[in-house]
């Protein structure tokens, strides 16, 4: 019993560190189903403007995860046009956003990248992969 949560209190360290090296271009995180997993993205906003999480499977076009009103003056607003998920938290400060999914499973894994519109120009964050490995230990 404590070996088994020594284990889990292991691999929630193990995929931490993965997770604090993923604000780099294209790195993978791998998570197992069950864990928490908070991505990492660089934005470059200048100005207010909406900033979305956006996730990219093999077989669909991207799919928006969440989206803040990032403003310089206000504190964060959620989108109106996007609903708030329990499950994926996004938070935003002057240079980075988090998105943290609670109790990933396996269509959690994809490609995960930021995105705002700043003027006419869509800008994209460097992309995080993330791989939900089956569970060898069930
Ligand atoms: C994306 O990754 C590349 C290569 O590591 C890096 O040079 C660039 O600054 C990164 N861009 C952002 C927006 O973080
Ligand atoms: C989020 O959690 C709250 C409190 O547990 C619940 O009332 C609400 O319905 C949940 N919303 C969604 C979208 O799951
Ligand atoms: C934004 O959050 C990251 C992660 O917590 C932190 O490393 C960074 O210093 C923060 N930046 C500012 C300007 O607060
Ligand atoms: C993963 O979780 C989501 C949200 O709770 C659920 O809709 C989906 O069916 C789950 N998928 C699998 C493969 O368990
Ligand atoms: C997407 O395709 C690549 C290469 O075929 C594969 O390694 C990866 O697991 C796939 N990702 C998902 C989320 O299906």
């Amino acid at each position: 019993m404590v070996l088994v949560s020594v284990m889990a209190l292991l691999l929630r360290v193990i995929s931490v560190l993965s997770v604090s090296l993923s604000s780099q271009a294209g790195l993978t995180v791998e998570a197992e189903p069950g864990d928490d997993v908070t991505l990492w993205c660089k934005h470059s906003l200048t100005k207010s403007a909406h900033l979305f999480w956006c996730k990219h499977t093999n077989n669909s076009v991207p799919v928006y995860i969440a989206c803040k009103y990032y403003s310089l003056t206000l504190p964060l607003n959620p989108c109106f046009f996007i609903p708030e998920s329990n499950r994926s938290v996004m938070r935003v400060n002057s240079t980075f956003s988090s998105l943290t999914i609670t109790a990933v499973n396996l269509s959690d894994s994809g490609l995960y990248y930021c995105s705002s519109l700043e003027g006419k120009y869509m800008i994209f964050s460097n992309t995080t992969r993330l791989q939900i490995k089956s569970n060898s230990l069930d």
